[in-house]
């Protein structure tokens, strides 16, 4: 069986409907599978930083059931043919479902024929791609994520010397503010998603507006600072930056009464070596696929987010946006009669300390490093399968399907 077929009291439903392993839980609390829509898992072309095997083994430990993969891979998801190779990868790979992200390209006729096979979404790097795309983009059916760091913003400000005030200043916030507000003055008419935000005036910004807007946060720009990045170095070096206390307040604030949407990781794995390279020179990215539940439960541990936020924030709604439904139309991250048996059990009185070295991903490295946390994942389904359970990842490389939006 791989929905749910039946909420409620054991003693209501009748034997004839209780087939297979029975799991008693123990009290603990069961969660619809989280997802996931923003990860990068490199496939292809940069598979010494991860792939979707390896990915995805770190989602189903921490109780992620969805992802969807971005397209800065190599080559990069920009036509329908690299997009169907990266769904072979995978369809032969991974072990969650998954979506997948393309380049926003200027090409209308192979936007069409990405949006045809499925595409998740159209993503905007201004430093790659130039931003007047978006302001044509009127298409209502498709959604363009933007990664909000203006370039003509970017190193605008460096006046002090040393790495770390240097790069700090180099991705300002104003990056951030000055493109949203360029991409909110353009004509867009379709849905628009803001990836990681990381400043207050952002969510005033987007507040502010009444079109089809929605925005994320990741785990780490809610819980990490500045001084998380001068005491972990490039570990802890991403684009756009971690900021200041302040803004993680807000930020928090903002998931908290639903400014902000949905909580995404940005899991960005990179390899040690290019991660010891220096502050000025290492690549930006965090791993954080398989801290992200528990980082989260925390928060709710500690009465700083509610449980009904959490779940709606990382299961339900990234589904919502992003069209992930099941072959019945039922969307992902649901705890509903008819909806895929994706779940994941935590086990919310156990505290443990986040260590990188037990990490299933290739990046055993993690700015969280000697964190501790409330809430650990025991037992995640993908579909009525168990792909992870006590510690040890148990689900089979190629379980997990493509799953085309729907509008
Ligand atoms: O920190 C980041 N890492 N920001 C990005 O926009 C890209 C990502 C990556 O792919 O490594
Ligand atoms: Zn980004
Ligand atoms: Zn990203």
């Amino acid at each position: 069986m791989n929905k749910i077929i039946y909420l409620g009291k054991k003693s209501d439903l009748s034997d004839n409907l209780i087939q297979g392993e029975t799991i008693d839980l123990g009290g603990s609390l069961l969660f619809p599978g989280v997802v996931d829509p923003h990860v990068h898992f490199r496939d292809p072309g940069l598979t010494q930083k991860e792939n979707f095997f390896t990915g995805s083994r770190a989602a189903v430990a921490g109780g992620i059931t969805t992802v969807c993969d971005m397209p800065n891979t190599e080559p990069p998801t920009d036509s329908l043919d690299n997009f169907n190779e990266k769904k072979k990868i995978g369809e032969a790979k991974s072990l969650v479902d998954f979506g997948l992200h393309a380049m926003l390209i200027e090409s209308l006729e192979e936007r069409k024929k990405l949006g045809s096979a499925g595409v998740t979404s159209f993503k905007l790097y201004p430093e790659i791609s130039d931003d007047s795309n978006v302001l044509t983009f009127r298409d209502e059916k498709e959604i363009v994520s933007i990664h909000p760091e203006d370039p003509r913003v970017l190193g605008e400000h460096v006046d002090t010397g040393g790495d770390f005030e240097t790069f700090l200043q180099s991705r300002p916030k104003q990056a951030e503010i000055s493109e949203i507000n360029k991409i909110l003055g353009s004509a867009a008419g379709s849905h628009l998603h803001f990836c990681h935000l990381t400043a207050r005036e952002s969510l005033d910004l987007i507040g502010k507006e009444n079109k089809k807007i929605t925005c994320e946060v990741t785990p780490h720009h809610l819980l990490l600072d500045r001084s998380h990045l001068q005491e972990f170095g490039p570990i802890a070096k991403t684009y756009p930056p971690l900021r200041t206390r302040k803004d993680r307040k807000a930020l928090l604030e903002g998931l908290e009464d639903g400014m902000i949407d949905i909580v995404a990781t940005d899991h960005a794995p990179h390899t040690s070596e290019e991660k010891e390279k220096g502050l000025m020179e290492a690549p930006p990215g965090i791993a954080g696929i398989e801290t992200s539940l528990p980082l989260i439960y925390t928060l709710v541990e500690k009465g700083k987010l509610s449980l009904y936020r959490l779940v709606e924030a990382m299961c339900l709604s990234p589904a919502k946006i992003f069209g992930l439904v099941n072959d019945e139309g039922i969307p992902k991250g649901a705890l509903l009669p008819g909806a895929d048996a994706d779940l994941v059990a935590l086990d919310h009185e156990q505290k443990w300390e986040i260590k990188g070295r037990d990490l299933h991903g290739k990046t055993k490295f993690t700015p969280f490093e000697g964190q501790e946390v409330s809430g650990r994942p025991f037992l995640t389904l993908v579909r009525g399968e168990i792909v992870f359970r006590d510690g040890y990842v148990t689900g089979e490389e190629g379980h997990g399907k493509f799953l085309p939006k729907k509008e």
